[in-house]
């Protein structure tokens, strides 16, 4: 009986302990935050596919339940991603990895070695070195004129920014973001691109080969520190929102 009464108040401690702590307070204030803002990535995604006035492709890159986005998004030609990690139905078209895919598109087994998208939505394995990888192997398969889209480049707090996904008593709750961040900001140091990050739906990442989106960064933070992120999101995702960027676009149009 003692034994049980010791476990039902370590119980009892731990969590009002959690109730009362001030980083699990504001990692919950801020998600409720982050979630309350708008558009959602479907709307941006829709705009910029909208933007380019033609027939469009567009490739999801990680879909879990198509519900959610995929189904929303309104293109010509939709392609869709995903081992099937998060959802086993996975009612994709291509149920394999990204890496695999873009070696088997390269190699000339699915679809064209030619094919060009327009949009490519990058939302599958949230960890930077994958992330940094499917940039990559996307701008090689996207038109001049096209967008890359990137999901969750905006973490409100470095529990948000975590690497551990399944861990559950962390002050982010259930939300999670991963290291994706990090792979957006280091290619936003390059100069041969041009990106911003629209501040909603937890940071909407856009790429664009030759639109001037905005400059590349100065913000040093070689080793990736959240607190120099926190510090600097402006300047290090050129954060902007969802109305400045559509004005951006506006005026990019007229030349
Ligand atoms: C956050 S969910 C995608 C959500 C969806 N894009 C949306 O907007 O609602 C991430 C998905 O990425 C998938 N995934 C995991 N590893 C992957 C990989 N290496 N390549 C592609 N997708 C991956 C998971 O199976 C999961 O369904």
């Amino acid at each position: 009986m003692k034994n049980v009464y010791k476990k039902v108040k370590k119980t009892y401690d731990l969590g009002n302990r959690l109730l009362n702590d001030s980083y699990h307070i504001e990692g919950d204030e801020k998600s409720v935050l982050e979630i309350k803002k708008t558009p959602l990535r479907s709307e941006v995604i829709n705009y910029v596919l909208k933007y380019l006035n033609k027939e469009t492709k567009y490739l999801e890159i990680g879909v879990r339940y198509p519900e959610e986005n995929f189904d929303k998004i309104i293109s010509k030609n939709k392609y869709s991603v995903d081992p099937g990690t998060e959802n086993f139905k996975n009612p994709v078209d291509f149920k394999i990895t990204s890496d695999e895919f873009f070696n088997q598109l390269r190699s000339g087994k699915i679809l064209t070695r030619e094919i060009k998208f327009d949009v490519i939505f990058i939302d599958g394995l949230h960890f930077a070195e994958q992330v940094e990888r499917d940039i990559y192997n996307s701008l090689e398969f996207l038109n001049e004129d096209g967008f890359i889209v990137l999901h969750d480049c905006n973490p409100p707090t470095a529990f948000h920014a975590s690497e551990e996904y399944l861990y559950r008593l962390s002050p982010s709750g259930g939300y999670w973001n991963g290291t994706t961040w990090k792979a957006f900001y280091k290619f936003r140091q390059k100069s041969s691109f041009f990106s911003c990050c629209i501040d909603s739906d937890w940071g909407i990442g856009i790429v664009s080969k030759k639109l001037n989106l905005g400059n590349p960064t100065k913000i040093i933070n070689p080793y990736f520190e959240f607190n120099i992120l926190d510090q600097n999101r402006r300047e290090s995702l050129n954060l902007v929102s969802f109305d400045e960027f559509k004005v951006k676009l506006s005026i990019l149009k007229k030349f």
